[in-house]
């Protein structure tokens, strides 16, 4: 059941003991990890049980447990490894909000054997504003990129998406193997966290701790970054008082330092490249088709049989015995089933595209969580000012390099989460109350989150950025076409704040932000006035025009081929992840999630992954 407990483990195929790709992880040789280059593919026609297009988050886990049976697979990814082409920037923890990658801005420096380089189309909601959204080109995809905070959302939640497909399988009792099956945890270093007034208690009982458990490293930053003990305090003043069991038991409520995809042996981060891959072309036929795309999903009837990929240049077929499985994420799952005949028929048949099922849920029902922030001076260091310290820099180094602590080694951060308090509420129109209360009644509703920039003589060592992010949204957008090939980006439109009670819940959340920050709790570690916006803004008009000009994606886009039991309704997967209307294909990763999940989805990716792999195995 468990994967290194699974016979194949271990014993390297002769034929891998043959060439070794050496690829220098980060700092140091001790670092290097040695890849058998058996593991990847020359271009040209081949033949496997399982095709998985796309080798991200959701991908390789799943091709990774399907090989671990015996099975061919062969995996399309579009990138290669992120250890060559970004480096540090994305393998130390501490380098995870500086990698450019994330810039959200029109004029973003682009990252091509990175990033898709998706530019939004202009957000009339958010003052015509077109936004870079970032998407991992890379094996790990995303998990390669992302921020690195690793939790669960609610029981609740777990429950509307059961209730929702028609599948107990997503309740969270029912998950909860899944999300175990998937990580390894280890519990906090206090001795390198070194920081006795931010000690808190979690639930071990959740997760696997040790040596035989899952791929993806789950554990606490070895640091803990001076600025968000004060964060805490001034959330806790506000009614977010800190969390006794942490975010991956099925609760989210109040505050607590996060847990992430670090690995805490080395401070390195762990993604689905460095959990599961790597374990699976060890051991297992797994064939990796890496600076590869594909093009088009070919099929005979309404069956799927291969996928037409391109490599460099060189095209050629791929064919599956048994499966076509696309986990290639929001933005290019659905693009890839559309220009492959599967999709809105109008859409597809003004594009000349032969109709092989017609699904108007394809490309639609995108959710996308917006977040924005109030900034003011801290007395206090934070990740950013130490980084941003030159003269510190070899100590920090030192203290990761010896035992892989310090500030490179954590990506922050302390996270809460509340409904709004009645005073809030009292506020919000009777429209907006009304859908906040067919959410579950453990949803949050607003995220915070604990930020820091380096900061000026003027203002402070840190720049204080404390966030809230909209967990609710009830804007919907969209990922269409523009032609009828996959080497033209979709048009991604994610309807920021079309729907009116975002915006209200935008600025209720704005001024709980004002009022964490003046708390007499954080005053002791406040210089100056607010920075951003300033006192200026006041009325909720000029703060709704501010968080239009300000907000940005949190990045947990999703919804694209939504999970569901109906297809004219707009379902486009069951709850196995088989597309309606033909055979042979499934949709794994974060675009069948039926709506967006409260917190950061990543775990829950990873146990999607796992569950749908289980269903495909017959288990
Ligand atoms: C900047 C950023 C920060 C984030 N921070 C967090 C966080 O802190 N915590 C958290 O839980 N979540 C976070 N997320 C969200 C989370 O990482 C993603 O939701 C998740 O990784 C998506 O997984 P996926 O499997 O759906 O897609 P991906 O991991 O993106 O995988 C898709 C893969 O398909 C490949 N692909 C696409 N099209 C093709 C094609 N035509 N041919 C071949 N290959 C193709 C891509 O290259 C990619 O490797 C963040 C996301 C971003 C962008
Ligand atoms: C980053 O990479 C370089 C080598 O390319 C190395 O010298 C340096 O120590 C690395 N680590 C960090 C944390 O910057
Ligand atoms: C590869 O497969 C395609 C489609 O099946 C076929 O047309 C082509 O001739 C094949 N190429 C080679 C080199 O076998
Ligand atoms: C907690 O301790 C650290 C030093 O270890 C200090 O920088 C920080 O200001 C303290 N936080 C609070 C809230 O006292
Ligand atoms: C927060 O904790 C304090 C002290 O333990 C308690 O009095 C208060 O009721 C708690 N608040 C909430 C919202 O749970
Ligand atoms: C980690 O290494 C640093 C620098 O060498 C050292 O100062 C610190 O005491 C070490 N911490 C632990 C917990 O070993
Ligand atoms: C909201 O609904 C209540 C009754 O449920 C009503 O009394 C009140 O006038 C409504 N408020 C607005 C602003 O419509
Ligand atoms: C996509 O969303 C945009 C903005 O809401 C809308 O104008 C457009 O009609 C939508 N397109 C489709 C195909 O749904
Ligand atoms: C800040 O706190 C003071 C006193 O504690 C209060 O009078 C004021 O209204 C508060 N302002 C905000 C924006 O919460």
């Amino acid at each position: 059941m468990d994967w290194r407990s699974n016979p194949l483990n271990g014993t390297l195929r002769t034929t891998h003991r043959l060439t070794f790709l050496t690829i220098l992880v980060g700092q140091s040789a001790t670092a290097a990890v040695r890849i058998p280059s058996s593991a990847f593919a020359v271009p040209g026609n081949a033949t496997y049980d399982y095709i998985v297009v796309g080798g991200g988050t959701a991908g390789l886990a799943v091709a990774t447990r399907l090989a671990a049976s015996g099975a061919s697979v062969g995996v399309v990814e579009a990138g290669g490894f992120y250890e060559v082409d970004n480096g540090n920037l994305s393998v130390v923890p501490g380098y995870a909000f500086s990698d450019p990658i994330l810039a959200p801005v029109e004029m973003f420096p682009p990252m091509p054997l990175m990033d898709w380089s998706l530019l939004s189309q202009p957000q009339t909601g958010a003052n015509n504003r077109k936004i870079h959204y970032a998407a991992g080109k890379t094996l790990g995809g995303t998990s390669a990129i992302n921020t690195l905070a690793c939790h669960r959302a609610t029981k609740g939640a777990y429950q509307r998406w059961a209730d929702l497909v028609g599948n107990s399988g997503y309740t969270w009792d029912n998950l909860l193997k899944y999300f175990v099956r998937s990580t390894t945890f280890t519990p906090p270093n206090w001795a390198k966290r070194n920081t006795p007034n931010a000690t808190f208690s979690y639930d071990k009982s959740v997760f696997c701790t040790g040596s035989n458990c899952g791929p993806v490293q789950v554990s606490y930053a070895n640091w803990v970054d001076p600025s968000n003990t004060w964060f805490a305090l001034a959330l806790q003043a506000i009614g977010l008082n800190m969390s006794s069991i942490g975010f991956n038991s099925g609760i989210l409520s109040g505050g607590a330092y996060t847990t992430g995809t670090i690995d805490p042996e080395d401070a390195t981060r762990s993604s689905s490249e460095t959990g599961y891959l790597r374990l699976a072309i060890q051991s297992t036929q797994l064939m990796a088709h890496t600076r590869t795309q594909a093009l088009k999903i070919l099929f005979t009837g309404t069956k799927a049989t291969g996928v037409s990929v391109n490599t460099a240049g060189v095209a050629y077929t791929l064919t599956a015995n048994k499966e076509v499985i696309v986990s290639a994420g929001t933005f290019h799952s659905p693009q890839l089933l559309m220009v492959s005949g599967v999709g809105p028929k109008a859409a597809l048949q003004s594009l000349g595209i032969p109709v092989i099922s017609d699904l108007p849920g394809v490309g639609q029902n995108l959710h996308d969580q917006i977040f924005f922030s109030v900034q003011s001076g801290l007395k206090v260091p934070s990740r950013a000012s130490a980084l941003a310290d030159a003269a510190q820099q070899p100590t920090y180094l030192q203290q990761y390099l010896s035992n892989a602590s310090g500030p490179l080694s954590s990506s922050g951060g302390y996270i809460a989460f509340e409904k709004l308090p009645a005073t809030s509420r009292a506020a919000l129109s009777n429209r907006t109350q009304t859908l906040l209360s067919a959410l579950p009644s453990d949803w949050p509703e607003i995220e915070y989150l604990a930020g820091s920039f380096a900061g000026s003589a003027s203002t402070g060592v840190t720049t204080g950025d404390l966030s809230a992010a909209i967990l609710s949204p009830f804007s919907r957008g969209n990922v269409t076409l523009t032609s009828a090939s996959m080497t033209d980006a979709p048009l991604i439109n994610m309807g920021w704040l079309s729907d009116p009670a975002d915006a209200e819940m935008a600025v209720a959340a704005f001024k709980r932000l004002r009022q964490a920050w003046n708390s007499s709790a954080i005053a002791p570690a406040k210089v100056g006035t607010e920075i951003t916006p300033g006192s200026a803004v006041q009325s909720d008009a000029d703060i709704l025009n501010y968080i239009k000009g300000a907000a940005i994606q949190i990045w947990h886009a999703c919804g694209t081929c939504a999970m569901g039991t109906n297809a004219a309704a707009g379902a486009v997967v069951d709850y196995r992840g088989k597309v309606f209307g033909v055979d042979g294909l499934r949709v794994v990763d974060a675009s069948v999630l039926p709506f967006a999940l409260p917190g950061h989805p990543q775990a829950t990716i990873y146990a999607l992954a796992e569950k749908i792999a289980d269903a495909i195995l017959g288990n």
